[in-house]
């Protein structure tokens, strides 16, 4: 089949993302001093949809109360590609002194989530205006809440965005990489994050007769030692996986041996196979150590988000779309990061493949290279038009072409 590009090409599509770029901008800003916390996206999502209803031709939509869904539906047919962009800020005082800081003591968009929402905004103004030369329809999901477990995401699935979406792509601006580059990797992008719960059920008593006691503590020290064992005895050696115990809670005396110990821990995998055995493998442990000892054992396992795992093919797109864009030098081939994204609920659950891209916004001049989640988080503004450039190549290559 011949393959035909429209009159839209990768110079004009650049040219107008550059006459954008001002706007996205002061969007960015606009989300940066107004930052609202997880699932209470209330104004923010407000904005997007004033923002949307004023590009005119896009057909909105809120399914979650604040979640905003924009379909932009092509004149002609083919694939329908989601692109996805979350938020929401985070629970902390911004330290910076920036005409733009957050105006909203103990909240702040130092994740770069505001640059995302821009981003997508941007790309939505782009594409209103090609609906005649578009072959399909684009999807964008202004997702709330991915910084809170079980996350915003988890709930959009439900509400039934993902349906009749072929190909999902989302990205992450990154201070760990420099501006002007893009972190690509097919396969496990981040890690998986659980939780687990043991609570240990001995017989508490006097410090001097311990034969008449079930000492939890004891019990627990092993069952603390021996889950050790998980990682090094039982998972094989190239699979990665972490397990630490960082909390235990347990006696108020020092002559009183207590009734029960709680350990608390986390658990970070990328492979599903391990993560699944992950559990049961915990359980047998504790369980056996404690009833080895008279003592009774609960144990509970809390899932966190799922590893965002990049599909193969759309990957090797992903970098294709790139090289054009900006060669293949702007490309880091990036090992996995331990950060976790709920970005991963929008495949798993539905099968659907996607791609998500770390832009960088690292820029030792601007000082820009402080990490996230960080009171003196700074992004590198340039970083925008780059993840704008993505998103718009991405929809260039999937829905442009005959
Ligand atoms: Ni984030």
């Amino acid at each position: 089949m011949k393959k035909e590009k429209s009159q839209l090409n990768i110079e004009v599509l650049k040219n107008r993302i550059e006459k954008m770029n001002n706007e996205i901008v002061s969007w960015r800003r606009h989300f940066h001093q107004h930052g609202e916390l997880s699932f209470q996206e209330f104004a923010t999502s407000d904005f997007i949809e004033k923002q949307l209803e004023s590009f005119g031709g896009l057909d909105i939509s809120r399914p979650t109360k604040t979640g905003v869904i924009a379909k932009i539906i092509g004149e002609k047919p083919g694939r329908t590609i989601a692109l996805r962009a979350d938020i929401d800020a985070l629970p902390m005082t911004e330290l910076n002194d920036l005409p733009y800081a957050s105006e909203i003591e103990g909240v702040m968009h130092s994740c770069g989530h505001d640059g995302h929402t821009a981003i997508l905004l941007g790309i939505a103004k782009l594409f209103s205006e090609q609906k005649d030369q578009m072959s399909g329809t684009l999807v964008c999901i202004f997702q709330h809440a991915e910084e809170l477990p079980p996350g915003g995401a988890v709930e959009m699935v439900k509400a039934g965005v993902m349906e009749g979406i072929d190909e999902i792509y989302g990205l992450h601006l990154s201070s760990s990489f420099p501006t002007g580059t893009f972190g690509i990797r097919s396969g496990f992008l981040t890690a998986a994050t659980d939780r687990f719960d043991i609570e240990v059920i001995g017989q508490g008593g006097h410090s001097a007769m311990p034969e008449t006691c079930v000492d939890p503590i004891v019990i627990g020290a092993q069952i603390i030692s021996n889950l050790q064992t998980i990682v090094s005895r039982r998972i094989k050696g190239i699979e990665p996986a972490v397990l630490s115990v960082c909390q235990v809670e347990a006696g108020h005396a020092y002559n009183i041996i207590p009734n029960t110990m709680n350990i608390t821990g986390s658990v970070r995998t990328f492979s599903q196979e391990t993560r699944n055995n992950m559990a049961g493998m915990i359980k047998e442990i504790s369980q056996g150590n404690a009833s080895s000892y008279g003592a009774d054992c609960k144990v509970s396992y809390e899932l966190g988000y799922s590893s965002v795992v990049n599909d193969e093919e759309l990957t090797e797109n992903v970098e294709a779309v790139v090289e054009a864009w900006f060669g293949k030098e702007s490309i880091l081939a990036i090992d996995p990061v331990m950060p976790g994204e709920d970005f991963s609920a929008f495949t798993e659950a539905t099968d659907c493949p996607g791609c998500f891209v770390e832009i960088g916004t690292a820029n030792e001049v601007l000082g820009t290279t402080r990490p996230h989640h960080n009171p003196n988080y700074l992004m590198d503004e340039e970083g925008l038009y780059y993840g704008t450039s993505l998103f718009a190549g991405i929809v260039f290559d999937r829905l442009f072409t005959d």
